[in-house]
């Protein structure tokens, strides 16, 4: 208790010196008249973590090329230095990470700044290690729901996970008792998957894991290229997945693809913007991911994918995308766990779009970065397009005639892809539209503004 004390006084100090240095900074996107080039977005962000995350405790130096040099993937880097891990850049992109049999106790605070995914992961991990740390993020990490993830971690009742609230920070002292796990995901969330997955890698027992709702499979994949005795079967509703724990896992030498969610906003800018075509290539597609693609589709996107291949375990491929007349559609809510990240840009799409689209199975949208839900109405109504939320659902009334008004100023609320989204639309609305503040688009795509400047926009 004494240590969590002086841990917070320390990490309290070093936060005002952190707010001191990141300053808000406005970014204004004004109309052009076409998106034109070939060129390739950042890696991705889930698998780059999950790519420092395993190898930190894989045997053996493990080589990550591609490498998400963004704040939240730099974030979990940083993490696991603190726990003794020797994790080093070599060049842009080329990281290499000495596993280590056991972490070391921390004697900073682990600030996972504004990634989920990382506070998430890294707390699954924890709990398999003999460590006492205590995990924290910004204000936007401080506010989002732990409990779904500390609720199945402290059914092993070694493991001390102590928090105000179910919210960060969080304190853990792991165990690495034998301890058979079984539960069903109560949502569909990779992030509780994954850290169910990874706190169950040392244990010499069972992870057993329902997934009624299958969503993205990266922990799976990975841990299976690694050695993992893990299978995954179909049930009679969704995916069975079992990890028999104990093994060793072998160290990873993996090239990572570059991201969907990342390159939908360039998708959609080529779509919405006239006289547009634009190609960004070896993009992952692994099915869990693609319902973007799926959904544009069902919007008559002129979208083609070539150059289809597998890269370290993962599906791949360029995507083409021209100037489309884009028609509403009613949107399944079964895609939503494959387009969880991307509803923001879509929601753009559908902006300019002819008639209603719907949006459906929203639910997670209230708890991301920001309240996203919240944030696509208000966002939309401000720049003159009408959306309309009801319980978990979205309307928004595209203006296929008219270009939408624009003008607006948007409160980004330290979500980078609300920020991304309005910056994409006020590439084709009558006046400009402006964000508050554009530092958390870092946390995911650092050159997002030089790289849409270089295809023809004009974001200042
Ligand atoms: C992610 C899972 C999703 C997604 C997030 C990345 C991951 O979150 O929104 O950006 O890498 O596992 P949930 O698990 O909360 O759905």
């Amino acid at each position: 208790m004494l240590m969590c004390l002086c841990q917070i006084k320390y990490y309290l100090k070093d936060k005002k010196y952190f707010q001191q240095k990141s300053k808000k900074m406005k970014k204004i996107s004004n109309k052009v008249s076409k998106i034109t080039g070939t060129l390739s977005v950042p890696a991705d962000k889930s698998i780059s973590h999950r790519s420092l995350l395993l190898s930190s405790i894989a045997k053996g130096t493990s080589y990550i090329h591609n490498l998400l040099e963004a704040d939240d993937v730099i974030n979990t880097s940083k993490a696991l230095t603190e726990l003794g891990v020797n994790v080093k850049k070599v060049s842009l992109g080329e990281w290499i990470v000495e596993g280590k049999q056991f972490f070391s106790t921390p004697k900073n605070i682990l600030d996972m700044g504004n990634s989920g995914t990382g506070a998430r992961l890294l707390l699954g991990l924890l709990c398999g290690e003999s460590v006492k740390a205590t995990i924290t993020g910004d204000a936007s990490l401080l506010s989002r729901p732990m409990k779904r993830i500390t609720e199945p971690l402290s059914f092993n009742k070694e493991v001390q996970i102590n928090s105000t609230e179910d919210k960060l920070p969080i304190t853990v002292c792991g165990a690495t008792n034998n301890f058979d796990l079984e539960y069903t995901l109560p949502v569909a969330s990779a992030q509780l998957k994954s850290a169910i997955l990874l706190s169950g890698i040392k244990r010499k027992s069972k992870t057993i894991i329902h997934e009624p709702i299958p969503c993205r499979d990266h922990t799976e994949r990975m841990l299976k290229s690694m050695g993992a005795d893990i299978t995954i079967t179909k049930e009679d509703n969704g995916n069975l997945i079992t990890l028999h724990g104990g093994k060793e896992l072998s160290s990873l030498d993996i090239s990572i693809p570059s991201d969907i969610s990342s390159a939908a906003f360039l998708i959609v800018a080529a779509l919405i913007v006239p006289n547009s075509k634009i190609t960004i290539k070896n993009v992952i597609l692994n099915p869990y991911r693609t319902g973007i693609l799926t959904a544009l589709e069902m919007m008559h996107a002129n979208i083609r994918i070539t150059n289809k291949r597998v890269l370290s375990g993962e599906d791949v491929g360029d995507i083409n995308v021209e100037s489309s007349n884009l028609i509403g559609a009613n949107m399944p809510k079964e895609l939503a766990p494959s387009m969880i990240d991307e509803y923001p840009i879509l929601a753009i799409a559908a902006a300019y779009a002819k008639g209603k689209t719907t949006l459906n199975g929203l639910s997670e949208l209230k708890v991301k970065e920001s309240n996203r839900f919240e944030a696509i109405i208000n966002g939309l109504n401000q720049n003159g397009i009408k959306a309309v939320g009801l319980d978990n659902s979205i309307e928004i009334y595209g203006d296929d005639l008219n270009i939408p008004v624009g003008g607006s100023l948007i409160k980004t609320n330290l979500d980078h892809r609300i920020a991304m989204s309005f910056l994409i639309m006020g590439l084709n609305t009558l006046k400009p539209i402006e964000i508050d503040d554009d530092t958390a688009i870092s946390t995911s795509f650092p050159n997002f503004c030089e790289l849409m400047n270089s295809i023809g926009a004009n974001i200042k």
